[in-house]
């Protein structure tokens, strides 16, 4: 089964919130070396030194099984294309992206630490959910540190949640309650707005362990 998606950009408490391009790579990599170790570890679960090259890669490609979103600040207008103005600062990446199984995606937000607790990341993940949904994806997988219980409360809202359990990692799937209406028409999938995006919907799968219900 295909559906599309389509979400509107816009602003939140102060940054614009568009669809990554390739135009927005350099920005990206120096938002990167302005966050915190502590902050990066959150994300990738490890000292990455880089956004991992096939990510971000992926992110900025406008493809249709990644929708990478991101927020920019001191640009209220930007240039008509998307990209960056002079003195706009990419400040948050967020990302869905389609599991090899295409039967859930992938979620990542990384906010930068100056620009955390504003509500960005909460309002990236709103529009994350919304592509998703109206992709008619079924499933958001998260991966979260076992000591990030409160972001569990973030998604709830969207879904049922459980959890599977590794070595300081929780990985959160919620299972969606659909909110859009599928019949949206595809947009297109350019620079400067969320694009249009066709996903594959095919049956949940079971996982690889037993879930917890939460
Ligand atoms: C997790 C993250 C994306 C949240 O984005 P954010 O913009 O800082 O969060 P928001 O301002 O939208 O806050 C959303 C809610 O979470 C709460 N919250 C935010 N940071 C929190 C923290 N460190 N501890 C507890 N609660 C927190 C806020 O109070 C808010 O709840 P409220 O609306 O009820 O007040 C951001 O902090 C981040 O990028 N962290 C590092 C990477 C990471 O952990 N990513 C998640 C795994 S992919």
């Amino acid at each position: 089964m295909t559906a599309t998606g389509r979400l509107e950009a816009g602003l939140i408490a102060g940054v614009r919130v568009r669809r990554a391009c390739a135009d927005d790579r350099a920005a990206l990599e120096a938002m990167f070396l302005r966050c915190t170790p502590a902050t990066i570890y959150r994300r990738f679960h490890g000292p990455v030194k880089a956004f991992p090259a096939s990510y971000l890669t992926e992110a900025l490609a406008g493809v249709p099984v990644h929708l990478g979103l991101v927020a920019v600040s001191g640009s209220a207008s930007g240039p008509a294309g998307g990209g960056l103005d002079g003195g706009a600062r990419v400040v948050a990446l967020a990302s869905c992206r389609l599991t090899d199984s295409s039967s859930a995606a992938e979620l990542g937000v990384l906010v930068e630490d100056g620009w955390q607790g504003r509500g960005i990341g909460r309002e990236l993940l709103r529009l994350l959910v919304e592509y998703a949904d109206g992709g008619q994806i079924p499933e958001l997988h998260a991966q979260v540190l076992i000591e990030q219980d409160w972001i569990l409360g973030m998604l709830r809202p969207y879904g049922q949640c459980s959890s599977v359990f590794r070595p300081g990692v929780r990985e959160v799937r919620v299972q969606l309650r659909p909110r859009v209406d599928p019949s949206h028409a595809a947009g297109s999938a350019g620079c400067s707005g969320l694009g249009g995006l066709v996903v594959s919907r095919r049956a949940s799968g079971t996982g690889r362990n037993d879930p917890v219900n939460e």
